[in-house]
């Protein structure tokens, strides 16, 4: 007999709930933390990661740049762009994408909710 399939809206994609783990939500904060153009690092399963508010919108993205490690939570984030703290590589927090050298590689993003005030990243 096959195994039923559960279709995980979060990830877009189906599952076999006895051999996959279902991926959750974890509050990490709440919006109240976070006004808009600010950031704040939060560490989720052993990860650090950066929560950040970009015209009320809340983005979640590793705190780790690709390029030398530097710790993008510390930099500056300017218009959906945070620029990282060692040598100014910038990245778009929306996609993760590079915007401006040295890095070239992107740095992780995560799925990001908001319920009721509080902030809920997708466990990574
Ligand atoms: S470590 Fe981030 S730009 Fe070099």
């Amino acid at each position: 007999m096959a195994a039923a399939m559960c279709y995980d809206y979060y990830t877009n994609r189906f599952a076999n709930p006895l051999e996959e783990p279902m991926s959750e939500f974890v509050k990490v904060g709440s919006v109240d933390e976070i006004p808009p153009g600010e950031m704040k690092i939060v560490e989720v399963g052993g990860q650090e990661i950066v929560l950040a508010n970009v015209g009320g919108d809340i983005f979640a993205f590793s705190n780790e740049c690709t390029h030398r490690g530097g710790p993008l939570g510390e930099g500056l984030l300017m218009d959906g762009v945070v620029e990282c703290p060692f040598h100014g590589g910038q990245f778009d927090v929306k996609t993760g994408e590079p915007v401006a050298e040295p890095p070239t590689e992107a740095v992780s993003t995560y799925q990001v909710r908001v319920e009721g005030g509080a902030i809920m990243v997708l466990q990574p």
